[in-house]
């Protein structure tokens, strides 16, 4: 059985890839599926597999190459499943391993790669390894697997250094005097133990052997299992400074880029040994497997350096989440990206939004878009006065057909081809988010982006499933759902199929996979216009800034709003075919 399936499976994927030389991740489109909130088959409220395999369809109508699945691990929950409890099972409110079998080989049928996550960095603090270590004592090769070090001060009652948590407060926790474990008691104080994130998510050691082994152990796991790849959570993470000095600061932000040069615990030179190792297994496979590395660093070229020959193959592009709405900044940050990913030899990973930050919809509806090259998730989160719905819709129809006609892979995140917001006034009492309680409930966190996507216009929870979902959907929701949008020529929806459609049929679209630019050449029409042409024969023309805008010669292929005599007015997007 198996057997015809992958027969079944090989003849549906090399469909996807007419001529095979180019591999599918270097202009794929891959759509992030946040399973809690995506499909409830169940009725539990909670997204699961079934649920997306029941919408392995839309998924193809919609035109996509793969889907990318967020943490379906066992897990406490305690950060949305990057709390990971047992890294090769499923939690049951998700699935079982069986279903989530099924799943890969149906999306493979249909012609979908399957991306799942990695959590590398830490792990919950209920996996076995960790409470194992907390059975075991101080220097111990069970505690060796993590990072645990005496406290400061004469009873070792503060904490090693000052570093902070992503989610607020100390980066350490101490751990409870067990008195037969030779922690505190009989053998001395007891130990602190770092999490960069939740108390709940202890820092893995990478200078490991054991830590190294298992993951890639885990990695073949899943490969062996049909993953095509992985998205690796906070790939900037693991390795550390083993002086573990001080930062003498006093907040670290939400996902920001690191804030200085050598950093001891951003981006240091060590990981990329770790994912020379990876690349190595994941090219031990035909096809060989894939990874897209979630990396806050504080420039392209450092974010390139991931992606040098025999390391990673993409990695998400966050300057360009950063840019603001305005043709000159779009073009400085889209130009400084391709060139750097063209000294590496890999193809730019464009996305707008995920599940760890502010719907772009709504950050381009804001007065004082996000400028700051500097932002990280926080910033990408925090107010900037009040949206402009409309004008958010507006730009954001915009910029998808912008990132679609760029050379390199793209990234949807679920929700945005129904021209989602933000949810910003759930009720504080369903806030789910750790960031709510840990920040001492000044920052909301990022539920907001996670709330479950209408599929119909009525329902408990709109389609969704067949009960109330996990966070309630806002009232308007239902003309936003999947079952609304489908027969309107003029929706979101209706949008992004006719700009995937375009993109697999235009030569000129998507990477010729090669260390060349790809052909992009800047146009220079008019202040506030951004326009380019790629051959053969493309041109794409948005307005970020200027009034309007005359379109160049050319037969119209696409444009996010209905053009008047030839002009395509403020915040709108064109695609041409031109001579
Ligand atoms: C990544 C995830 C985010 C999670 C964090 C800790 O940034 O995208 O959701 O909270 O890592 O695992």
């Amino acid at each position: 059985m198996r057997q015809v399936w992958s027969a079944v499976v090989t003849s549906a994927l090399a469909a996807t890839d007419p001529g095979q030389a180019v591999p599918w991740w270097r202009s794929g489109v891959t759509y992030q599926v946040y399973i809690r909130s995506f499909a409830d088959s169940d009725g539990d409220g909670m997204g699961d597999i079934d649920g997306i395999r029941s919408r392995l369809p839309y998924l193809v109508s919609l035109g996509v190459d793969a889907l990318w699945i967020n943490p379906w691990y066992p897990s406490p929950q305690a950060d949305g499943g990057y709390d990971v409890a047992d890294y090769r099972d499923i939690d049951p409110a998700f699935g079982t391993l069986d279903a989530a079998q099924r799943l890969i080989d149906d999306a493979h049928a249909a012609g979908l790669r399957v991306v799942l996550d990695i959590v590398p960095n830490h792990t919950s603090d209920e996996h076995p390894w960790f409470v194992a270590a907390l059975d075991a004592a101080p220097g111990s090769p069970e505690r060796d697997r993590y990072v645990f070090r005496p406290g400061r001060g004469p009873g070792g009652e503060l904490p090693p250094n000052d570093w902070r948590s992503v989610f607020g407060g100390s980066a350490w926790r101490r751990v409870r005097d067990r008195g037969d474990n030779g922690d505190g008691g009989d053998g001395g104080p007891a130990q602190w133990y770092l999490h960069l994130f939740h108390p709940k998510q202890p820092d893995l050691n990478w200078a490991s052997p054991d830590v190294r082994a298992e993951f890639l152990d885990v990695l073949r796991f899943w490969f062996d299992r049909g993953a095509d790849g992985f998205r690796i959570d906070v790939a900037h993470g693991l390795a550390k400074d083993p002086a573990l000095p001080d930062l003498g600061i006093d907040h670290e932000g939400v996902l920001g880029p690191p804030d200085r040069e050598n950093h001891p615990h951003w981006d240091r030179p060590e990981v990329h040994e770790i994912y020379r190792e990876w690349r190595r297994l994941a090219d031990e496979y035909d096809p060989p497997r894939m990874f897209v590395a979630e990396a806050w660093v504080s420039s392209v070229d450092r974010l390139a350096a991931y992606l040098r020959p025999g390391q990673l193959h993409t990695a998400f592009d966050f300057d360009a989440v950063r840019s603001p709405w305005d043709a000159a900044d779009l073009r400085r940050t889209i130009t400084s990206s391709l060139t750097a990913h063209q000294r590496v030899s890999a193809p730019v990973t464009w996305v707008l939004s995920n599940h760890d930050i502010t719907r772009h919809l709504t950050r381009y509806g804001r007065p004082t878009p996000v400028g700051l090259q500097s932002a990280g998730s926080e910033e990408l989160r925090r107010g900037h006065g009040p949206t402009d719905v409309a004008l958010g819709t507006r730009r954001a129809r915009a910029a998808i057909l912008l990132e679609l006609a760029l050379p390199g892979a793209v990234y949807l995140y679920q929700g945005e081809e129904l021209g989602l917001a933000e949810v910003e006034d759930l009720p504080e009492e369903l806030l789910a988010d750790p960031v709510w309680e840990r920040s001492g409930h000044t920052d909301r966190g990022r539920d907001g982006c996670r709330v479950p996507i209408p599929w119909s216009r009525r329902g408990p929870s709109l389609g969704f499933g067949s009960g109330p979902g996990w966070l309630p959907q806002p009232a308007g929701w239902g003309e936003l759902s999947v079952q609304a949008q489908e027969a309107d020529h003029t929706s979101m929806l209706w949008l992004y199929r006719e700009a995937l459609r375009i993109r697999r049929e235009q030569p000129a679209l998507g990477t010729s996979g090669s260390a060349e630019p790809d052909g992009l050449t800047w146009l220079d029409l008019a202040p506030g216009v951004l326009a380019f042409t790629r051959p053969p024969g493309f041109t794409c023309i948005v307005t970020a800034g200027a009034e309007s805008a005359a379109l160049p010669p050319g037969r119209v292929l696409l444009s996010s709003v209905p053009l008047t005599d030839g002009r395509l007015r403020a915040d709108a997007a064109a695609w041409l075919v031109t001579g």
